[in-house]
């Protein structure tokens, strides 16, 4: 039978979660001097991958398969199951490959759970510094049960402004000419390399603000809840959700100011 969106605990939900980042991520760091050191590429020469990004969305898939088996899963690896309940889990099994490889401690394990159409749960564990983020919708933001809150900073001048790359040469070389012009208007830039954990460094007011086109909804989808259960904005340029077009998180006064900017940014870089 089927179970109605209603009847959904997000409590239950994130306990799954966080049980399986926590065994997925002692995984990948038991991996981690195999797995270096015979990384292979996917889309591009800095599209990294490795025997432990498979091996732990594969262990996260069947331990959701296990608890639930009619919830879709999508995850980064290739992981694509229809589901019959109204659940759809979005996995990154390590966001921040590029980090993981060159063993630089900024990677994450990202799961979240969208219930019809929206998100109700997220977790992004930090293997190495055991950092854990979490949130229920409507039930706030924590980093290992500490409750998080987002900086509400008001002025761009002493704003300090993360973002991340695509990996496609062309939008890189856009991404880099929006860079140009935003550097010289805020306090500093920040690229950190995992999506997932910029936007708990929103949550927890680390950064002003995030931003990044072309995202995968695997890098977002348990961040982006983190961060807005925390008290940020977190949107596309036009009012929209954030999605693989933009994603902009910041505090509301910071976000209504840099949200035009971006946008005239972004149009004056090209199509
Ligand atoms: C990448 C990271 C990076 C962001 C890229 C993502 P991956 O994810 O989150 O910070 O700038 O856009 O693709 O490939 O390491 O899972």
């Amino acid at each position: 039978m089927n179970e109605p969106a209603a009847a959904i605990d997000g409590r239950t939900l994130i306990g799954l979660a966080v049980d399986l980042a926590e065994e997925a991520g002692a995984l990948v760091a038991k991996m981690a001097a195999t797995a270096r050191s015979s990384p292979t590429t996917k889309s591009s020469s800095s599209d990294l991958v490795t025997e432990a990004d498979q091996a732990a969305e594969q262990l996260i898939v069947d331990g959701l398969l296990a608890a639930r088996p009619n919830d879709a899963i999508e995850g980064e690896e290739g992981a694509s199951l229809p589901g019959t309940s109204p659940v759809t889990w979005h996995i990154d099994p390590i966001d921040g490959t590029t980090n993981y490889v060159y063993a630089i401690p900024a990677f994450s394990i990202s799961i979240a759970a969208e219930v019809d159409g929206a998100m109700r749960c997220g977790v992004v564990l930090n293997p190495t510094t055991g950092e854990r983020y979490e949130a229920v919708a409507g039930g706030g933001a924590t980093c290992n049960g500490e409750p998080l809150r987002a900086r509400r900073s008001d002025v761009l001048a002493t704003s300090l402004i993360a973002t991340g790359f695509g990996y496609n040469a062309e939008r890189r070389r856009r991404q880099a000419e929006i860079l140009v012009e935003l550097l010289p208007t805020v306090r500093d830039i920040r690229r950190f390399g995992s999506a997932a954990l910029d936007l708990c460094a929103v949550a927890t007011g680390q950064v002003d603000a995030y931003y990044e086109r072309g995202l995968n909804r695997w890098d977002l989808a348990a961040g982006a809840l983190i961060a807005a259960e925390a008290g940020a904005v977190v949107a596309d340029l036009r009012d929209g959700p954030p999605g693989p077009e933009f994603l902009l998180a910041a505090g509301p006064e910071l976000f209504a100011e840099l949200a035009p900017l971006l946008r005239r940014l972004e149009a004056d870089s090209g199509p």
